[in-house]
């Protein structure tokens, strides 16, 4: 686990087999990766990191685009000399992946989205979020954690399995609020990368929670119809945050993915 270039970047496994990046959604930090991490690690190099803002990576001073994720992502394939690594993004961090594949798809081997969209917000998600930042700035960022994590997981996880949430809501609460809030602008000016699905030529798996409220499988559908070269699986007994609630469906996905396209 190291500090490089302000992010916390933590390598798994050996730099002789085929480097994976994870990249997490919001508002979470690499340890949401934990249990995909702990099985790939014998046969990849995995690469997890916090997200600027997020986790224990500094934000810096806040004022950063999805432009400067995408850079903090392509730096760290540049500075590991990570051969065709294959991104694995959920949702802000599909959001990410998305774009870092429309600038530099040359330098990656593969794409993996969890519950994630190619779409920008449109008004009412900008409105969204700015009521989301209000409401950090008055109430504090424990009230905003609390009012909008329980979405990401599906009800019976909230129901039968409530300490999965706990966990991601107990991290968050020790959160930058200003990186949090960062990353809520970054989110809210990001393009749209929709038009550039048809031009994505590396193998693709899409994973998607089948009771994912906030990117529904039909969402994901549509990113697998424009993307050629595009697989979907849909995750049983899971919400949003389908690698935490179902990761042993989650790595079933991608480890057949891994071998039978990228072996
Ligand atoms: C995430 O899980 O990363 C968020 O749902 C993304 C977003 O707020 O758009």
């Amino acid at each position: 686990m190291k500090l490089e270039n302000n992010l916390l970047i933590v390598e798994s496994g050996s730099k002789k087999n085929s480097p994976v990046i994870f990249v997490h959604g919001f508002p979470y930090d690499h340890l949401m990766w934990s249990k995909q991490v702990e099985f790939l690690q014998n046969s990849h190099y995995c690469i997890s990191y916090d997200i600027r803002g997020l986790g224990k990576s500094p934000g810096g001073d806040r004022q950063f685009t999805m432009e400067t994720l995408v850079d903090d992502l392509l730096w760290i394939v540049n500075e590991f000399k990570l051969d065709k690594p294959v991104l694995c993004g959920l949702s802000m961090g599909g959001y990410i992946s998305l774009r870092a594949v429309e600038r530099a798809q040359e330098k990656l081997g593969g794409l993996i989205l969890c519950d994630t969209k190619s779409f920008p917000d449109d008004d009412t998600a900008k409105l969204k979020r700015a009521n989301g930042i209000k409401q950090i700035n008055i109430e504090g960022l424990q009230k905003f954690c609390e009012a909008t994590i329980p979405n990401t997981f599906a009800d019976s996880t909230l129901k039968e399995r409530k300490w999965l949430y706990e966990e991601i809501l107990n991290r968050a609460i020790t959160y930058d609020p200003a990186g949090v809030k960062g990353c809520m602008l970054a989110m809210l000016s990001r393009t749209d990368t929709t038009s550039f699905l048809e031009k994505i030529m590396i193998p693709t798996l899409i994973i998607c929670g089948e009771h994912d409220k906030l990117t529904p499988p039909l969402v994901m559908k549509d990113i697998h119809n424009k993307i050629k070269d595009s697989e979907l699986v849909i995750i049983p007994e899971a919400g949003h945050m389908a690698p935490v609630e179902n990761p042993e469906a989650v790595n079933k996905a991608i480890s057949d993915f891994l071998k039978k396209r990228l072996a």
